[in-house]
């Protein structure tokens, strides 16, 4: 009955999809967790909360500021806080309960309690009410996932100095919040709160918003998002962070020195990053190697120095993105059971749900340049296309960088509206190795925010059509 051919350490995107695809594989699995519901950082406390409030804050947005233009008069327009909180917290538990509906129907058993490594073949869980019980498995994958990062000038206090976790549940809209780190969460939750009425400022250390992404794509969404009212103060630093009980004290300088400022703010949310978490899991009882940034070191087949402990997820080396640590799950799995699982690291898509949004996938400018790569662009804007027109979403564009000789697609960003949902056609076409002219070939049904994305491809080669 204790014993299993896989036990996973954590719930998140990462672990229940491995453990549904190695139930599907034939495993008898059980997913360890310690929180009470399911599914991990990504279902509740990141992407689909966030989500869920970006999407119901646009809607008000929407209303206020772009109804009148398609002729429809709405009056008394009021913001009903609670109700978009209570219904961004229905869209979780839905979602958690979710996968517990998937784990009963795969047969996975769920632990609950804290895992712990006693032996590469034996895990314990430790319960809420002190108990424990220990449990034997052929197998382990780690996914425990990432913890925000903490800003020793600006040291969290979960009450006006918050991560994100807090961000997503302010009980009233703050009058002024202080953002650190132009990331996807600070962009995020910036978002959010700019969109109900809170005068947002975005402080980053580097020169530029995004500073992973395309510089042309970042460049026009810091424009668009300062028209929407978000203060950015870029190569700055917060030297000091002080809650005076109703308000805190932010004082900031210059990153590379000079005067420094002082502003008095509601809140202030601290987004620079998220570092993997593994406290309290044992690694060291196995001597499970890390490397410096805390991450589990790991090998081409998600393996760990010790051999039938594997890792995944935010816990490993790459991106912190839901649907990598997903795919991840999904070869270690197949590894598991002697099959070929894959992760295409060069075709991993990057969204951040503003509105316009931004997306990307493979290089960008900067970083061909860096490789002394040869390479040619096609850019095409939303202005220039009937469908955005007729949606009145007209502003950004989509690049593609392809191979300067063989027009393979290098990589493509997207700053505009839907750039989530339209990224997927360029990481199809990266997957198949495809080529800007494939692209381009491509019949794109009209009108269609899609034709941006052929267009930019036949710009590629300097044949664009509606320009
Ligand atoms: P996690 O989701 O962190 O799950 C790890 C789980 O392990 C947790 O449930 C934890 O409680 C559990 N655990 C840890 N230690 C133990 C232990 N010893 N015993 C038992 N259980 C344990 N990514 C996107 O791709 N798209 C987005 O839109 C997006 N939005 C985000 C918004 C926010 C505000 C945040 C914070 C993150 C967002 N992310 C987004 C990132 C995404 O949430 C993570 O990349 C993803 O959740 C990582 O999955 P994981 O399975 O590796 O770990
Ligand atoms: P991030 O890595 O995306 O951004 C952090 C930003 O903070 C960077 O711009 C960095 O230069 C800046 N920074 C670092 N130290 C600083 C300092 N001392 N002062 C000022 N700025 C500083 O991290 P973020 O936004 O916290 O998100 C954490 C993780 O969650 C990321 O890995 C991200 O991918 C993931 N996430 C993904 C989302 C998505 O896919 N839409 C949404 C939210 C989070």
């Amino acid at each position: 009955m204790n014993e299993f051919d896989l036990i996973i350490i954590g719930s998140g995107p990462g672990g229940y999809v491995a453990a549904i695809r190695a139930a599907q594989l034939g495993m008898k699995v059980a997913c360890v967790e310690k929180e009470k519901s399911l599914g991990g950082t990504c279902l509740n406390i990141g992407c689909i909360p966030s989500k869920a409030l970006l999407d119901s804050s646009e809607h008000y947005s929407m209303v206020k500021n772009k109804f009148s233009k398609h002729g429809i008069k709405v009056s008394g327009i009021e913001l009903d806080l609670p109700a978009m909180l209570k219904r961004k917290d229905q869209v979780v538990s839905g979602l958690t309960q979710g996968v517990a509906g998937l784990f009963k129907k795969n047969k996975i058993t769920t632990l609950t309690g804290m895992g712990k490594l006693i032996s590469a073949t034996e895990v314990e869980v430790k319960k809420a009410d002190g108990t424990s019980e220990r449990f034997k498995t052929k197998k382990i994958m780690l996914a425990t996932g990432s913890i925000p990062t903490s800003l020793p000038t600006a040291p969290f206090d979960g009450k006006r100095i918050v991560s994100s976790t807090e961000a997503l549940c302010f009980s009233e809209v703050p009058k002024t919040l202080l953002i650190i780190g132009a990331g996807a969460i600070g962009l995020e939750m910036g978002s959010v709160w700019n969109r109900l009425g809170t005068k947002v400022t975005v402080v980053e250390f580097l020169d530029r918003i995004v500073p992973a992404a395309d510089k042309q794509a970042t460049t026009e969404l810091q424009k668009m998002l300062t028209k929407q009212g978000i203060e950015f103060k870029l190569s700055t630093k917060v030297t000091k962070a002080v809650n005076n009980g109703n308000s805190v004290s932010v004082q900031m300088e210059p990153a590379a020195g000079g005067a420094s400022e002082t502003r008095e703010v509601d809140y202030v949310l601290v987004a620079i990053g998220r570092k993997a978490f593994s406290e309290g899991l044992g690694l060291e009882t196995l001597g499970i190697e890390k490397d410096k940034l805390g991450r589990v070191v790991i090998n081409d087949k998600f393996e760990t120095n010790v051999p039938g402990v594997y890792a995944i997820g935010d816990l490993v080396r790459g991106l912190m993105l839901a649907h990598k640590a997903e795919d991840e799950g999904i070869a270690c799995a197949e590894i598991i059971v002697g099959q070929h699982g894959h992760v295409n690291y060069g075709a991993i898509p990057g969204v951040v749900y503003t509105w316009p949004e931004l997306a990307m996938v493979g290089l960008s400018e900067e970083e061909c340049k860096a490789g002394n790569m040869a390479y040619k662009t096609g850019v095409f804007p939303f202005l220039a296309n009937g469908r955005a027109k007729a949606m009145d979403e007209i502003e950004g564009f989509v690049k593609i960088i392809a191979d300067a000789k063989t027009d393979r697609v290098l990589g493509v960003h997207i700053v505009g509206p839907r750039a989530s949902d339209m990224i997927a056609e360029a990481v199809l076409v990266m997957e198949f190795g495809g080529s800007a002219e494939d692209i381009a070939r491509s019949s794109h049904a009209h009108p269609t925010l899609a034709e941006v994305m052929k267009e930019a491809a036949l710009d590629v080669d300097k044949r664009k059509i509606h320009m």
